[in-house]
């Protein structure tokens, strides 16, 4: 992890909620951990709820306590409690953001530290912060501010072009990091590495030798407490338009000219803005797990995804005919997130021929295996396989993705954050997929919790002669 020299003040608004005690405070932990924080630097959790400092931190040590993926050492967490700060406040008052603004210089004593505000609250509540830290003396020198931004962005293209605007009265488009938590998976970031460097696979990863693609995310839970929030959604805006399309577009994309942030949001945007959804109902299917709508919050006739399977294509020469399958569930079989990329036969090869494979399995080991064909003396074709050694990243040993991202934010880089442009694209693709889902009324297809999702799933590789590829 990189380690930024300067002194930095990071308010995280809506300090008391589930994404800042779930992700963000372990994350906190993992960078003290690693050393990776300057000497000087000041965490402040902003939030409504009125409470003392000393009880902040207590909230804060017990979260990275329960969440944390590592074991905790006492002497590390006092280290950054000592660092933590707390600030009540209403994200909609503006005298408040006066007062913050007081209690930062009171509590830092310097002017013009670098500030990063984290966005860690529904997405209602983006534009009054937006408008009131545009707007207030937190952040006078506006130069020196950051802001991180979690996804969902809007809930639409329309809405999200909206937020952009919004946005853009404000800030600066590179003073806004808008995150994706995928982008924080050294899995997925070793999509575009491993294409970087290694040319034997990039040449395997081009349009005209590929027969297929599929992505795969498959989940073991279901919403619980999310309810709220997913059933106004469903898997396709809250699964597919960012984490899948993004993975997408690291397979897919051309190898930028420089490792420089906007090289590779560059190309990740030409894939993003040539996919094409063919509208038709064949091209998608959509699936809702058996319990889902026994849970008291859900509306009795919801219609809410809970799985979907899409077909796509991308609008470009050296893609041409190539589909690309994403499909993502929730409350199945396992959880399991894999990419799974097969390459063309030759005309002679038989039909009965297994095709080479290449599979970069992300979650929840992060492995790479190339299958390939290999005849024998006694003229019997067998498969080999080749495989890296599998890094096992749930229990230990890996930063969360929210530390990677976090400490890029601090050194102000921006490869693995997304763009507006990139965002709005990606929404376009969703908007068209639901716009069939709405024109043909299809109903999602009810599958039993546990199992390995909708059978209609199968219909999408079937209509062009593939089969899913199960790992498990
Ligand atoms: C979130 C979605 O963005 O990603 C959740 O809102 C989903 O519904 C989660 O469960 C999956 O993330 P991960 O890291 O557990 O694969």
């Amino acid at each position: 992890m990189k380690i930024p020299s300067s002194p930095f003040i990071l308010t995280i608004f809506g300090a008391s909620g589930d994404l800042a005690k779930i992700k963000i405070f372990p994350a906190l932990y993992a960078m003290m951990e690693e050393k990776s924080f300057p000497k000087e630097f000041y965490i402040i959790g902003f939030a409504r709820t009125k409470k003392s400092l000393d009880a902040f931190r207590k909230e804060f040590g017990s979260s990275v306590k329960k969440y944390a993926k590592q074991k905790i050492d006492p002497k590390v967490l006092n280290q950054l409690l000592n660092h933590v700060h707390y600030f009540t406040g209403k994200y909609d008052q503006r005298k408040d953001y006066e007062q913050f603004a007081d209690f930062i210089e009171k509590t830092t004593g310097k002017l013009n530290l670098l500030r990063l505000f984290y966005f860690s609250v529904p997405p209602t509540i983006f534009r009054p912060i937006i408008e009131n830290l545009g707007e207030s003396r937190v952040s006078k020198h506006k130069q020196n501010v950051r802001l991180i931004i979690e996804k969902p962005f809007g809930e639409d293209a329309h809405s999200a072009t909206e937020l952009y605007h919004f946005v853009s009265r404000y800030f600066n488009e590179d003073q806004v990091y808008l995150l994706d938590h995928y982008l924080g998976k050294s899995a997925v970031q070793s999509i575009l590495h491993l294409r970087h460097s290694n040319r034997i696979l990039n040449h395997m990863l081009k349009g005209q030798q590929i027969a297929n693609i599929q992505i795969t995310a498959f989940e073991n839970i279901g919403i619980k407490d999310r309810v709220g929030y997913f059933d106004q959604v469903g898997i396709l805006k809250d699964m597919i338009q960012s984490h899948l399309l993004q993975i997408m577009a690291l397979v897919t994309m051309s190898i930028p000219v420089t490792e420089r942030a906007v090289s590779v949001q560059k190309e990740k945007y030409n894939i993003l803005s040539s996919i094409n959804f063919i509208k038709s109902g064949e091209n998608i299917t959509i699936g809702q797990y058996e319990s889902y709508r026994k849970d008291k919050e859900v509306p009795a006739q919801s219609h809410t995804e809970t799985f979907a399977a899409v077909r796509l294509f991308i609008d470009r020469e050296s893609w041409f005919g190539v589909p690309i399958y994403l499909r993502t569930g929730k409350m199945l079989k396992v959880k399991h997130t894999y990419v799974m990329v097969e390459l063309k036969k030759f005309g002679f090869q038989k039909k009965s021929d297994e095709p080479n494979r290449v599979i970069i399995e992300l979650q929840p080991n992060e492995k790479i295996s190339i299958k390939l064909l290999n005849k024998h003396h006694a003229g019997r074709v067998t498969q080999d396989v080749i495989t890296s050694a599998p890094i096992a990243c749930v229990n230990k040993g890996c930063i969360p993705e929210h530390a990677m991202l976090l400490s890029d934010a601090l050194m102000g880089d921006k490869t693995y954050f997304l763009t507006f442009p990139e965002i709005i694209a990606a929404w376009e693709v969703v908007d068209k997929i639901n716009a069939r889902i709405h024109e043909e009324k299809i109903k999602p297809v009810i599958y039993k919790d546990g199992s390995e999702g909708p059978k209609t799933q199968h219909d999408l590789p079937h209509s062009d002669g593939f089969e899913w590829i199960d790992l498990y």
